[in-house]
């Protein structure tokens, strides 16, 4: 169905969807598909027991959550041993930060265009093992991270490298798979935050040429519950931490600690199903919701749009972000909510050094609108107008 997308169709999956709130946050947490919610109830009211049991229902419990990880694998095109479930993209990355292996002494680049979580546990690996840090940033308006701008940094001592796939605030697609060529040939390893690339489009770990990805389930329409993959490769530098007596095989051996909640990760097969055959059909339909928007702020004097302005769904994610002259952030969003139905929020979204030190905004950060494959462009129209009337 490559082109075509059924709104109406997608939108009964999602019982959410069924009240008159717009949803416009969803780089902050998408809705939960029905199945995913039935599939919950249903291993929390039958099969709710401790993994690893031989009894019957224990049985079925291991299958089904055996069924979670393989899925989970398949879709990003990893192998079973390469990923582990988890509480959060954050906390999976802190993990892997008490785990990682790199000389002592050595250089790591950092970017200021992310979210703080594919920063901190960095900086808290860089203060373990006396590792200087050296920052990566692109400026106003390019605001795109390439390897072109990397490549300054890059140098023999440089060991990690570690950036987003799409930023939370600027929506523009990062050429992964090219900055993992020059990240590598430089003899580094390569860790990239793709929680807002993966509500959008497809991953896949291997044409990427990531050795650490990692994204969220509740912003790809599931469950509470995060995914990291390291390829077997770059699994040789993470030392394992579990007890003693545990098997040290597998990246979910290494830094998985039991913590994946069992019943999120039983539901990710029923996401998986649900996006298998969709994902360029989702992004022909998202550039059309973003061309509405794009559109009506890109054509106003006293609105700029931070990153790109372009609709084409290859450049960009539906995760837009703006601010208005004379006007603070808060303020707009604030008198939305009070005349509308549409729920989109302002601040800095934990992306904080990106929006103080590189596009130097104030405390009240962007406006920012996240729309998904479910919003519609009636939707967008709509809100096209209570923004006119909000900004006259
Ligand atoms: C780009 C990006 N990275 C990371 C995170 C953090 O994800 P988690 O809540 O799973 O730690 C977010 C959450 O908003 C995000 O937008």
């Amino acid at each position: 169905m490559s082109g075509t997308f059924d709104v109406a169709a997608a939108r009964e999956r999602f019982p959410a969807l069924k009240q008159d709130q717009v949803f416009l946050d969803n780089a902050g947490g998408s809705q939960a598909l029905g199945d995913v919610i039935d599939s919950i109830t249903q291993y929390l009211s039958k099969t709710n027991v401790q993994l690893g049991a031989s009894y019957h229902t224990g049985t079925i419990s291991n299958t089904k959550y055996e069924q979670g990880y393989q899925a989970a694998a398949k879709y990003m095109n990893a192998s079973r041993s390469e990923i582990v479930l988890g509480a959060s993209t954050t906390q999976l990355f802190m993990n892997l930060s008490s785990a990682l292996q790199i000389p002592e002494g050595s250089e790591i680049i950092l970017s200021k265009m992310e979210h703080e979580t594919n920063v901190k546990p960095w900086l808290v690996l860089a203060d373990r093992l006396k590792l200087h840090v050296k920052w990566w940033e692109s400026p106003k308006p390019e605001l795109k991270l390439t390897p072109e701008n990397l490549k300054p940094l890059l140098g023999p001592k440089v060991k990690f490298v570690a950036c987003t796939h799409v930023s939370n605030i600027l929506g523009g697609i990062h050429d992964v798979s090219a900055i993992a060529e020059v990240v590598h040939e430089a003899g580094a390893l390569f860790c990239v935050d793709g929680v807002s690339f993966a509500p959008h489009r497809r991953v896949d770990v291997k044409a990427l040429g990531v050795d650490f990805y990692a994204f969220s389930w509740y912003k790809v329409y599931g469950p509470h519950i995060a995914v990291l993959y390291a390829s077997t490769a770059a699994q040789d530098h993470v030392k394992p931490l579990p007890h003693y007596f545990n098997p040290t095989k597998t990246l979910e051996d290494k830094l998985g600690f039991a913590a994946s909640s069992y019943e999120a990760v039983q539901s990710i097969p029923h996401i998986v199903d649900y996006l298998a055959d969709k994902s360029d059909a989702i992004a022909a339909h998202e550039g059309k919701l973003q061309a509405i928007l794009l559109d009506f702020l890109s054509a106003r004097e006293d609105v700029t749009v931070m990153g790109s302005t372009s609709a084409d769904s290859a450049v960009r994610v539906p995760t837009i972000s703006f601010v208005v002259e004379g006007r603070n952030s808060r303020a707009v969003v604030e008198q939305a909510d009070k005349v509308s139905r549409f729920g989109f929020r302002w601040g800095h979204f934990y992306s904080k050094r990106l929006c103080d030190e590189v596009l130097g905004l104030g405390p009240e950060g962007v406006v920012r609108v996240s729309m998904v494959h479910y919003n519609t462009e009636d939707e967008i129209r709509e809100l096209v107008e209570v923004l006119k009337k909000i900004l006259s």
